[in-house]
């Protein structure tokens, strides 16, 4: 059960999910408020949350596992308003969920680029952005209160619970990443550059990059003004707005 007036009450926001929908359980919130938003049900800034996520899509077509009641499933819609939104919205996710989650159990989460949510290596929530006419859908999976996981997850992933020992208000917790969100929003890229790179976990390390089907060894050099990653091959630097970083 989430309890809406416990989350309006910690909600300062003007805009960010002033109008969320709870529903007990749905396939995918990507998907349902997408559909809402095709039916006019919800318009831009509006959220919706489930305790139970039956077909929860993860990055690169894979599935996304929650446990019903314990993690934070949700997703929000944003307008497309311009060039600098596209670049921003990825960045200011993570980072926003990095806040809330040190607001509320004072735990500090680091990010590996492009938007996992992770604690010592293991990963702790995700973030699948899509864009579709005109709208960003903006989904996001964190591991609160769940106990266990899955066995071929077991040991890449952990829960704020399997951390602290200690479970955690869903519904503060949800109020803190808007809140981080929408004042993010009014941050200049230069500034939001800064703070992802202070809370990646492996900014100036070697990785192992994948992208197109091949696998470098390389550096993990930042990220340029667009919020792009700078990874440097043999010394020569270059700029991906994707892939995948193995630590
Ligand atoms: C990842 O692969 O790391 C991204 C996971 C994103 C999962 C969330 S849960 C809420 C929203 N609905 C979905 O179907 N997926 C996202």
């Amino acid at each position: 059960m989430f309890f809406v007036p416990l989350f309006l009450s910690n909600l300062n926001t003007k805009k960010i999910a002033r109008k969320i929908e709870y529903i007990r359980t749905t396939g995918s919130t990507n998907k349902t408020i997408y559909d809402m938003w095709q039916n006019n049900e919800i318009h831009s800034g509006g959220a919706l949350i489930t305790d139970q996520q039956t077909e929860g899509k993860g990055r690169r077509g894979n599935q996304w596992i929650s446990s019903t009641n314990k993690s934070l499933t949700f997703s929000f819609i944003l307008n497309d308003e311009d060039e600098v939104l596209n670049n921003k919205i990825s960045l200011i996710s993570g980072i926003a969920i990095i806040d809330g989650i040190k607001k509320i159990a004072n735990l500090d989460c680091q990010l590996k680029w492009p938007n996992d949510i992770m604690y010592k290596n293991k990963k702790l929530g995700g973030i699948l952005i899509e864009k579709k006419e005109g709208v960003f859908i903006v989904g996001i999976g964190i591991n609160v209160n769940d106990l266990d996981f899955e066995e071929s997850i077991q040991n890449k992933a952990c829960s704020i619970y399997s951390i602290t020992s200690r479970n955690t208000q869903r519904e503060p917790l949800l109020a803190f990443i808007f809140n981080s969100f929408e004042n993010l929003l009014t941050k200049n890229m230069s500034e939001i550059v800064k703070k992802w790179e202070s809370v990646c976990n492996h900014i100036n390390t070697f990785v192992k990059f994948h992208h197109s089907n091949q696998i470098i060894e390389a550096e993990f050099a930042g990220l340029n003004k667009d919020g792009k990653a700078k990874i440097k091959i043999n010394n020569t630097e270059k700029i991906f707005h994707s892939g995948i970083i193995e630590l």
